[in-house]
């Protein structure tokens, strides 16, 4: 599996082809490039270093029968949100499908969400959050 990413929404499509439409801003397939590398990784994933803790997406999930509610904290220490540096956006995937786009102004106080998501089966929930500064950045976890 590769990753593609959107030249205009910024949306990253995790596959082994890219989409033929954009499933966040509709564009079709010729936005996309393949970026294998362009989501940053810890160093460490047992010792995030503080600007790691900043960025990588904490994520919580609380299950009642076939939903759920996620709360999205970027990141275990918070993030600023000024103009010049701020968490622009997060998606959310279910088994690699994105499932909902959050776009954050810098005028939040912290950057966070709670979300409701059906789950409907689905094995693994993945949060791609980019900053406007330093990048994708990205948290998965079992459901
Ligand atoms: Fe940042």
């Amino acid at each position: 599996m590769n990753t593609f990413v959107c030249g205009v929404c910024g949306h990253i499509y995790f596959g082994d082809d890219s989409p033929a439409q954009c499933p966040i801003c509709h564009v079709p397939r010729e936005n996309f490039s393949a970026n294998p590398d362009i989501i940053k990784t810890p160093a460490d994933p047992n010792n995030f270093s503080e600007g790691e803790k900043k960025h990588i997406p904490d994520i919580t999930v609380s299950k009642q029968g076939d939903t759920a509610s996620v709360t999205i904290d970027i990141g275990e220490i918070p993030h600023v949100m000024t103009p010049e540096h701020f968490i622009a956006f997060i998606d959310v995937y279910l088994d690699n499908k994105v499932v909902f786009r959050g776009t954050l102004k810098p005028d939040l106080a912290k950057a966070s969400l709670v979300i409701p998501v059906k789950l409907a089966g689905a094995k693994e929930i993945k949060v791609v959050e980019n900053c406007n500064v330093h990048g994708y950045w990205m948290e998965r976890g079992e459901l």
